[in-house]
């Protein structure tokens, strides 16, 4: 019987993620079911609100539970079909988990340009660039000349929103936690201004950094950066709620802000978190606008690639300790 390989939860995490919480397994290849399509999959995203979902702390992504194949979305060939839609040698994005050989619903499917890079399909056009297009659009709504930071700002998700930022004539902060990642933002992808926040002097950095105080702070960490992005924030400012990754490589942070009502209060703020599925039935509109972005000129995208289904576990831990820039990639091609 054929057989292929797959990455299993081996147990919930409660710490920081190790790969040990993960365990490669070779099992029989599955059928493909009515509806479904049998997907050999070609690469695969790692995203840090992954690790929200591990810790039960993304509630649209239910309990964690050990013992199944660790989801993802991944870029797949069709191999069989049970679905009118697909046919063999189409490819396909969806839920492929970090599986080598998938039964997936049709439904769950898209077909993709095959000639385009995974990347594209996965980074930018994936979930993390539609959360970049929806959230800052819709939610930070930056007007020409004002002050835009972003946190995790060489993460997937930051590189994209601050150079969107750029392309509405945005002053764009990022705030990343390497002298290199700030060297990429600022040198490589356009940001204003860039500020470690693992400097010793990170708070004066950063004030420094937002002289004309802030508009629209783009909050991927919550912890301390958003605490300072708190205090700097100009009246009327918005701050775009869309992740919190200090406080996911542990166990269920204690829930409840502290200082934060006065602060929003004082200023006007508006705090506002939103998930990406709210603009699903926007998700072809958003890609058309990224796709000729990317072909003018004004937004490269960045990611760091691994090789290898057994690579997915380091990986997960390297992207969690900022050891990955851009969209974090495992390609099994
Ligand atoms: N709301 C939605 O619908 C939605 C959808 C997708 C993603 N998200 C959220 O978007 C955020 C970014 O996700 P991503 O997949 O693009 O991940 P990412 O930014 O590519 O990777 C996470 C980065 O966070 C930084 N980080 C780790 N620990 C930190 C800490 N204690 N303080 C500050 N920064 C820390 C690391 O970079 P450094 O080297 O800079 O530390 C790390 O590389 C996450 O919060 C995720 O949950 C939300």
């Amino acid at each position: 019987m054929a057989s292929h390989r797959r990455v299993i939860i081996a147990s919930v995490p409660d710490g920081p993620l190790e790969p040990g919480h993960f365990a490669v397994q070779s099992v029989p290849s599955p059928d493909c079911g009515e509806g479904e399509v049998l997907c050999r999959t070609q690469a695969f995203t790692i995203g840090a609100g992954q690790r929200a979902g591990l810790q039960g702390s993304a509630s649209y992504a239910g309990a964690p539970v050990a013992g199944v194949v660790m989801g993802g979305t991944g870029l797949a060939v069709v191999e069989a079909s049970k679905s009118p839609d697909f046919k063999p040698g189409d490819v396909v994005v969806g839920p492929t988990g970090w599986d080598e050989l998938a039964a997936v619903k049709a439904s769950a499917l898209r077909r993709v340009d095959g000639a385009a890079d995974a990347s594209l399909h996965l980074g930018l056009y994936g979930t993390n660039g539609l959360t970049a297009y929806f959230g800052l659009h819709e939610i930070g709504r930056p007007e020409r000349g004002q002050a835009v930071v972003v946190s995790a700002a060489a993460g997937s998700v930051g590189h994209m929103v601050g150079q969107f930022a750029k392309r509405l004539g945005c002053r764009v902060v990022g705030v990343a936690g390497s002298a290199e990642k700030c060297g990429v933002l600022t040198g490589e992808l356009g940001f204003d201004a860039a500020v470690n926040y693992k400097a010793h002097d990170f708070r004066d950095q950063f004030r420094a950094a937002t002289p004309d105080r802030i508009d629209v702070y783009w909050d991927n960490t919550g912890g301390a950066i958003l605490e300072s992005a708190l205090f700097c924030m100009n009246t009327f400012g918005r701050i775009v709620c869309c992740g919190a990754v200090s406080a996911y490589d542990g166990a269920k942070p204690a829930a409840g802000p502290r200082g934060v009502p006065g602060l929003l209060v004082n200023n006007q703020v508006r705090m506002e978190g939103f998930i990406v599925y709210r603009f699903a039935d926007r998700y072809d509109e958003a890609r058309k606008a990224m796709a000729q972005w990317v072909a003018a000129g004004e937004v490269q995208t960045r990611t760091t690639e691994y090789r290898g289904l057994e690579s997915a576990p380091q990986a997960f831990v390297d992207l969690l300790a900022g050891r990955t820039i851009g969209t974090t990639i495992v390609r099994l091609d």
